[in-house]
């Protein structure tokens, strides 16, 4: 008997819940409350029950009794209060409610364009350390022992030396060409290969409206047989009429790098701006080749390098580079 209760009030809660007019509500209500409903059929039959048992039965009629009640007046209360058709608990006509959904950060927007344009090209993206010793941060790349840029007040040196050996935060991505080349060497392969390697690199300089100490870089490589100046050139200007629009227009200065020769710049024009530099690039250096075992005589390659920060700074407007870092919430909005 008490079972039979408890499941005329389970029935009756889910059944109240799809009612949809005040008509099946009725009916609905009719078939549990009404003089001959289902709780009406139950209660005649306490005649049923053995007396000690009647007390107990007793008490959980009065209790159905009152749950049914409470049902069929919420509902007929939200049923008449809207007007009808739906039910309290699911109004499918209310909009939803949407989690608060974040967006990428600007230079992710960047990184991710960039990577894959390459991509279509047929470049493929790679990731390394941060932390770097200088055989692949300065010798490998051909960037001898006096030179400049391995100065420590222009790079972050980790620990004390061991043995002579330093260790450093990567000052440019180029790193990534030698690791890239000695995993080539150590499993046994060869060229062509095709990699674009976006990352962090770190350089101590004082932080100012376009300078921080950390920024992005993305590195690409390409050695094959036969690579001349003209795949480079190619590429390179496929990738600015990709990223910056189809009327931008792109020049190539001679310029300087240990690890390229020749080297150059590349300088854009779009939307009637002036020329604006955005990348170093050149043919891989003989010398850089030899440092991973692969035969300048047979193969040759391109390199380039492009600043993320520089580059976001120049697609939306961003005039200072510390905005990409402060994580003000108007700031990167924007984005989304
Ligand atoms: N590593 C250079 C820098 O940080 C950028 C660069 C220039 C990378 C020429 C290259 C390259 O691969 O060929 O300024």
């Amino acid at each position: 008997m008490i079972e039979a209760l408890k499941e005329i009030e389970t029935r009756a809660k889910e059944e109240a819940l799809v009612v949809r007019d005040a008509k099946a509500f009725e009916a609905l209500k009719n078939k549990y409350l009404g003089r001959k409903g289902l709780f009406a059929f139950l209660t005649a039959r306490i005649s049923e029950v053995a007396p000690e048992e009647r007390r107990a039965v007793g008490q959980e009629m009065n209790r159905v009794k009152q749950a049914l009640e409470e049902i069929f007046s919420e509902y007929g209360k939200s049923l008449g209060a809207s007007g009808a058709v739906y039910t309290k608990e699911i109004d499918t006509t209310m909009p939803g409610t949407y989690p608060a959904a974040g967006s990428l950060h600007p230079l992710t927007l960047v990184v991710q364009e960039v990577t894959s344009i390459f991509e279509r090209l047929g470049f493929r993206a790679v990731d390394w350390f941060e932390a770097e010793d200088e055989r692949h941060n300065f010798d490998a790349l051909n960037i001898p022992t006096d030179h400049p840029a391995r100065d420590s007040f222009d790079n972050f040196y980790l620990d004390d030396p061991v043995d002579g050996e330093r260790n450093l935060l990567r000052s440019q991505t180029s790193t990534v060409q030698i690791r890239f080349m000695d995993w080539v060497k150590e499993t046994k392969r060869r060229p062509p290969f095709k990699i674009i390697a976006p990352g962090k690199v770190y350089r101590p300089d004082a932080t100012d409206a376009t300078h921080s100490f950390m920024f992005h870089q993305i590195e690409g490589l390409y050695v094959d047989e036969d690579v001349s100046f003209a795949h480079l050139k190619g590429v390179l200007e496929r990738f600015a009429k990709e990223f910056f629009g189809p009327e931008t227009m792109t020049q190539f200065r001679p310029h300087f790098f240990p690890f390229t020769e020749p080297s150059a710049e590349m300088d854009v024009q779009w939307e009637s701006r002036g020329w604006l530099e955005i990348l170093g690039a050149g043919m891989v250096h003989p010398r850089v080749l030899r440092a991973v075992n692969i035969d300048p005589q047979r193969y040759s390659g391109f390199a380039f390098g492009m600043g993320v920060e520089r580059m976001a700074m120049l697609k939306y407007g961003v005039k200072d580079i510390r905005q990409f870092f402060e994580n003000d919430i108007r700031f990167l909005r924007q984005f989304a």
